[in-house]
């Protein structure tokens, strides 16, 4: 092992909340192998970029922060870069005939190999560790977390779903889950240390399965929110055919975990879905919908839309307006299709909807959506709703930010509440993301949980 600045790191992180978590897991890795964290990218003497393939504009990002990257590597020689997560397990050895800035690769299984890929990549070798890892899961590794209020457990990792426009099986490999014992292990830790927030988090979260003795995720979700009473309990990404009933009763009836749920739709259309490959109909959707929202009335939905995949005709994209009406979202991730190299779409599709035509159907649907938002944000101006503060916020330390257990974003008046304090808080406006409002003291009566 070198010393001095060599020996240590810094970690972009790109894409989802896997991905951050993986970047905790990273560090705890190297932290055992003697390197320490950085504090910025220009103190370290390792740069890992932790990157996401999901979408063609995520990896043209990755691209661009490479040519900063081979600039400084210009002016400090000794500077060794990796680029770890899901590019590298895409593209694979081809990344190096890309850029010359990288030393060393490695995917989402192979974290552990990291110290010695360096070791490596110092005598000048560009080390590869590229290999799927089915029963990885990075039990028995306490992650370094960058925050001390939310922290996320990953409880699953990788995807069986195969969703024709997804790249995530070939990155992420086959669905895995970690054991009952684990996560209940790593939640004590987190309630020990004060976290207030605890966040599950999977490809496919609830289709979760312990490998011990067979438990699905309501009967984990149910056990951590009992471990950690006075935190928040938060879990995604759900997949619609695994949303059961029992999973609903349990957040309904557990005072802690949050009423929201974040369920991706894709399409409006059942012609769509069956392209894309999701295994459900747009009735299926409407009925767990409708399941959801008679056991918890008030619930916040949130989803994911994409325009313009594979064959959508205009009554498609109709459909996925339609839908977004009916349902009336909370808010939702919104994309146009880019075709990804290797996936069943890619093989097995044409891309056939014109660039122009994507992008004016994507448009549409974000006017439809934003102005749901903020009919629905409106609706909520007087109410008192209860905000678990997470920081200043940016504007202000007058003021801090924090969400609801609906997900939604509240800027409030401080008042000398701290980050981590749960505050109940009356809302008096909002911006097209947040809303505001201040603090409601000595006021008896359950607040509204949106
Ligand atoms: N093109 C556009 N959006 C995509 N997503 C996944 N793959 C693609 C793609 N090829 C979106 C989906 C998914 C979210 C994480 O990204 O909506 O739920
Ligand atoms: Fe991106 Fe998907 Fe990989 Fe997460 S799992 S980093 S969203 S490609």
């Amino acid at each position: 092992m070198t010393t001095g600045r060599s020996n240590t790191f810094y970690i972009h992180t790109f894409g989802c909340q896997m991905n951050q978590a993986d970047s905790a897991i990273i560090t705890a890795l190297l932290q055992q192998a003697g390197y320490t964290l950085a504090e910025s990218e220009e103190r370290a003497g390792i740069i890992l970029l932790n990157t996401c393939a999901v979408r063609e504009n995520a990896v043209d990002r990755i691209e661009n922060y490479l040519q900063h990257l081979q600039g400084l590597k210009k002016r400090d020689k000794a500077l060794l870069v990796g680029i770890t997560g899901c590019i590298p397990q895409y593209q694979r050895e081809e990344m190096f005939f890309n850029s010359y800035a990288i030393d060393f690769l490695a995917g989402p299984d192979t974290y552990r190999t990291l110290p010695l890929l360096i070791e490596q990549a110092r005598t000048g070798a560009k080390p590869v560790s590229l290999d799927f890892n089915d029963s990885e899961t990075y039990e028995g590794v306490d992650p370094v977390r960058q925050g001390v209020i939310s922290a996320f457990v990953p409880v699953m990792r990788g995807c069986n779903n195969m969703c024709a426009y997804c790249v995530v099986p070939f990155t992420r490999g086959r669905e895995r889950s970690q054991p009952f014992s684990a996560v209940m292990g790593e939640v004590k830790q987190l309630v020990a240390s004060g976290y207030r927030e605890i966040t599950l988090i999977g490809q496919n979260v609830n289709s979760y399965h312990d490998p011990e003795q067979g438990m699905h995720f309501a009967a984990l979700l149910d056990s951590v929110s009992r471990e950690a009473p006075e935190a928040r309990i938060r879990f995604t990404t759900s997949h619609p055919k695994d949303i059961s009933e029992a999973l609903v009763r349990t957040i309904a009836d557990r005072q802690n975990i949050c009423h929201h749920i974040h369920l991706p739709v894709q399409s409006g259309s059942t012609t769509m879905l069956g392209r894309m490959n999701r295994g459900h109909t747009i009735e299926d959707y409407k009925e767990k919908i409708a399941l959801i929202r008679s056991i918890i009335p008030g619930v916040a939905l949130s989803t994911d839309i994409i325009a313009g995949f594979c064959g959508e005709q205009e009554e498609d994209h109709q459909a996925s307006l339609e839908l977004l009406s009916s349902v009336r979202f909370d808010s939702a991730y919104m994309f146009f299709y880019s075709t990804r190299p290797g996936t069943l779409a890619a093989r097995t599709l044409v891309d056939d909807v014109p660039e122009a035509v994507k992008k004016r159907r994507l448009q549409e649907i974000i006017d439809l959506q934003n102005s749901i938002s903020s009919e629905l944000f409106h609706e909520s101006i007087g109410s008192v709703v209860e905000v678990l503060a997470e920081s200043e916020s940016k504007r202000s330390s007058l003021q801090l930010m924090g969400r609801t257990s609906g997900n939604r974003a509240v800027v409030f008046d401080r008042e000398g509440y701290q980050p981590g304090d749960l505050v109940r808080v009356l809302i008096t406006g909002t911006t097209s993301a947040t809303m505001t409002g201040r603090p409601e003291r000595g006021q008896e009566g359950n607040p509204s949980l949106y």
